[in-house]
């Protein structure tokens, strides 16, 4: 784009400085220009936060709409479209805010869209964004001629299909016929920074440009944007001071029952909520990673590894990154299966700098329990199941739960943050009956639930599936299971332990085998929920459970799968899976 030079000529820049400006706008795409415009006038608006004249000129201006769309699972996304819509609403746009899960492509305000969508399950929407995203990329979608869109994906590097939802979107928008106004923005774990820059520029390039001859200004705040997100969920420190192994020690699984004491007041949790657990890495683990970078002595670096960086995960960003820093030729991406960083600084040894190791490495991301307690029993509980698994001939463990279960003391202090989890809640009223389908470590939020049920003297009937490989070694909570039975708190009890016997059993199994019963429940009114494994579990539950309502109404797959789809959308199917 060529600069007016006379324009140019006549400003108050030295002859340098212009010369810079003229190279911009010479290179400068329309796009990008519009984008310069926006952020000229946030800037300047910063410049003039404390002159109370300029912000009342803004605020007397009519405000320009916009749509804030998030699709989220655990909270991340949700809390970072809320804090666009106040840097929004600052800026003097009047943003709506919709989570995907209560719209639809076709209702959809006309006009400028922000999306921020995180991805689940192995590259798929969140659970409550599934039938808009389904809806969006069927054939009959609605056109988007004449919107205008930005697209920010939040996932995580270490799965395959990174940010998969965020890139179906920006891509479904597009052939749509909307047009894209940023490029789409991916983000790792560590997304707080990038998030923020990327909010402010998205705002300053939906910025109409200020002129005479219009009535909407916007300025984006640039005076805020640097801050914190404002709805951080809150942390807190707990002491650890119980630790009881719950499956024998014949079981071929090891979960641990954990007690944590708080003194955080105020710290409101509810049946259905999780807490992420601020690990530390294997101090092994930390010797292994310096002695093989060639950095052993470095003890400086030794904390930040401990508890700052993530020095297991390995991705295909980081094996280029390897490569050129060492100036050797990268491994190929198969040599990502199964592997860690370790497994990369052995394979092609070389010397770095602390610099150097740690510029490969991301933040140590937080791991998600769901709480096993209601406030009511005085403490928060957690149920973890520890993560060991070996690997090309190595014994591998999980960050997080070993730390927990294996590597922690009674009476340490250990650092959390709450997760509430507003869908996944007990139903308001307390006579409404609920389906709990848990094995495994899924039964955590369930034995929350029925403490609150039992507390309460709730009246609506429960039903409990569980499941896990042997009853002998691992019926998790087993006495508290049947204490439940037995006082009527339980209604009904599904067990499935699928090695008991020759065939495999699962909850899956038993659900089918109880359809009748089961589909009376639904038909009552019952909320079902599902808690665990995310891979086979939650698929395996959630196809039977559309055979069952096929076989209930007579009607075809897609006749369940309305059903299914209306039940998520009313709030009587909430799936918390992992
Ligand atoms: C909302 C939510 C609630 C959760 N609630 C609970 C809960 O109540 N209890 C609970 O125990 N967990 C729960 N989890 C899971 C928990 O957050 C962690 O993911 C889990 O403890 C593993 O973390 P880690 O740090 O120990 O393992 P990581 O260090 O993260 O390692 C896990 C990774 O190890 C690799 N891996 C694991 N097993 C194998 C194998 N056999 N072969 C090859 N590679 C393998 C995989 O790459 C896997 O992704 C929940 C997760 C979510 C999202
Ligand atoms: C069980 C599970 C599965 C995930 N699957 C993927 C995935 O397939 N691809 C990806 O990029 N990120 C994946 N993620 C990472 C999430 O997208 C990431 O944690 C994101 O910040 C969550 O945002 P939300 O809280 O708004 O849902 C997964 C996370 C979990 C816990």
């Amino acid at each position: 784009m060529t600069p007016p030079p006379n324009v140019l000529r006549a400003s108050p820049f030295a002859e340098d400085q212009l010369q810079l400006i003229e190279r911009l706008l010479r290179e400068a795409s329309p796009e990008q220009v519009q984008w310069l415009s926006g952020y000229l006038a946030g800037f300047q608006a910063a410049s003039r936060a404390k002159e109370p004249a300029a912000s009342a000129a803004v605020a007397a201006r009519p405000r320009v709409p916009l749509t804030i769309l998030y699709a989220s699972e655990s909270g991340n996304g949700e809390a970072l479209a809320r804090a666009a819509r106040k840097e929004a609403q600052r800026s003097g746009f009047a943003p709506t805010l919709l989570d995907m899960a209560d719209t639809a492509p076709e209702r959809l305000p006309p006009g400028d869209l922000v999306v921020i969508a995180s991805t689940w399950g192995e590259g798929d929407p969140p659970q409550r964004a599934e039938p808009f995203m389904a809806a969006l990329l069927a054939p009959g979608a609605p056109r988007q001629e004449g919107r205008r869109f930005a697209v920010l994906a939040l996932g995580d590097r270490a799965y395959a299909n990174f940010c998969a939802t965020g890139r179906m979107l920006d891509s479904r928008l597009a052939e749509l016929g909307a047009e894209r106004i940023a490029p789409l923005e991916e983000c790792d774990l560590d997304y707080a920074a990038a998030a923020r820059a990327w909010t402010t520029a998205t705002l300053a390039a939906f910025a109409p440009r200020e002129s005479a001859t219009e009535a909407a200004v916007i300025r984006v705040d640039f005076s805020r944007a640097a801050a914190e997100p404002d709805e951080s969920p809150p942390r807190f420190e707990a002491e650890l001071t119980e630790r009881q192994l719950l499956s024998s020690s014949r079981s071929s699984s090891e979960v641990w029952h954990l007690e944590l004491t708080h003194e955080t007041r105020d710290l409101a949790w509810e049946p259905g909520d999780s807490v992420a657990f601020a690990p530390r890495n294997d101090p092994a683990l930390v010797s292994a990673v310096l002695e093989a970078a060639g950095l052993v002595g470095e003890d400086p670096l030794r904390p930040a590894l401990a508890d700052r960086y993530d020095i297991t995960t390995l991705t295909a960003p980081q094996l280029s990154a390897y490569a050129a820093l060492t100036a050797t030729p990268p491994l190929p991406p198969s040599f990502l299966e199964g592997r860690q960083l370790i497994d990369l600084l052995e394979a092609a040894p070389a010397r770095l700098t602390p610099g150097e190791l740690t510029g490969l490495l991301r933040p140590l991301p937080p791991r998600l329990y769901s709480v096993a307690s209601a406030p009511e029993a005085g403490a928060i509980h957690l149920l973890v199941s520890a993560v060991r698994w070996q690997s090309h001939g190595h014994a591998r463990n999980g960050v997080a739960s070993v730390d927990l279960v294996a590597r922690r003391n009674a009476g340490e202090r250990l650092l959390f943050t709450l997760r509430p989890n507003p869908h996944f809640r007990l139903p308001a009223d307390p006579g409404c009956p609920i389906i709990m389908i848990g094995p495994g470590t899924g039964l955590a939020p369930f034995r929350a639930f029925l403490q609150r049920r039992e507390a309460a003297g709730a009246g609506g009937k429960n039903w409990l599936f569980f499941g896990a490989r042997n009853f002998t070694h691992d019926f998790l909570y087993q006495l508290e299971i049947q204490d439940w039975l037995s006082s009527g708190v339980l209604t009904r009890a599904s067990l499935a332990f699928s090695r008991d016997q020759p065939e495999k059993i699962y909850v899956q199994h038993r659900m089918w085998e109880a359809r009748e019963e089961l589909w009376r429940w639904l038909e009552d009114g019952a909320v079902l929920y599902v808690c665990g494994d995310a891979k086979a579990m939650a698929r395996d539950v959630h196809a039977t459970l559309l055979s069952i309502i096929s076989d209930a109404t007579r009607c075809d797959a897609e006749g369940a799968a309305v059903w299914l789809r209306s039940a998520i959308a009313d709030g009587r199917y909430k799936r918390d899976v992992y």
